[in-house]
């Protein structure tokens, strides 16, 4: 293990926003797909259910808004700080790590998708339990891969 080194704490501290904000965005959907979703729908009538999901929806917009923006912007900057280096002594990061990339913006676009207006995505709003466990699988896929890269040295 190398000795610490302040010009260590700008990557200590986007790593920290990096991960929180995964929590929270993984978290988050995992109890949308997982809990509120089934109870919902077993103890709501189909008016009521649509009010509770139009104000959960107003709410978690403004939470997949910031987490997309945070990850992006936090993962660019691992990417560039740390990825990069660890790709040339070890070029299958690069292979892994594009993986992780397809996934991210695979599970950016099907969230916004589902919090979003657009005509367009209506139809897949329709489905929400299944968007939403296509959705969770990627998101487990990329927290794997996340650990994964981790520990390439
Ligand atoms: C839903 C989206 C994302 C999730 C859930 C996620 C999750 C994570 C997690 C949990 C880690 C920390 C792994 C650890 O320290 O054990 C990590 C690291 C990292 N993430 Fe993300 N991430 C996401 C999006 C992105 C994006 C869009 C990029 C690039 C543009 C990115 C680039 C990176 C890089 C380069 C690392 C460091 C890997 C290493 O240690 O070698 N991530 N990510």
């Amino acid at each position: 293990m190398s000795e610490f080194d302040v010009e260590q704490i700008p990557r200590i501290l986007v790593r920290w926003v990096h991960i929180l904000a995964a929590i929270a965005a993984v978290g988050g959907l995992l109890f949308l797909r997982f809990v509120h979703l089934p109870a919902a729908q077993e103890a709501l009538s189909e008016d009521a259910r649509a009010r509770l999901r139009e104000e959960v929806m107003r709410r978690w917009r403004r939470l997949v808004n910031l987490g997309i923006a945070l990850l992006f912007l936090t993962g660019v900057y691992n990417f560039l700080v740390i990825g990069i280096p660890k790709g040339k002594v070890a070029p299958y990061y690069h292979m892994l790590f594009g993986v992780k990339f397809l996934a991210a913006m695979g599970v950016f676009f099907i969230a916004s998708a589902l919090v979003g207006r657009s005509p367009t995505f209506a139809a897949m709003r329709e489905r929400p339990s299944f968007w939403l466990t296509v959705n969770a699988a990627l998101a487990v896929l990329l927290i794997l891969i996340s650990s994964t890269l981790r520990h390439i040295e």
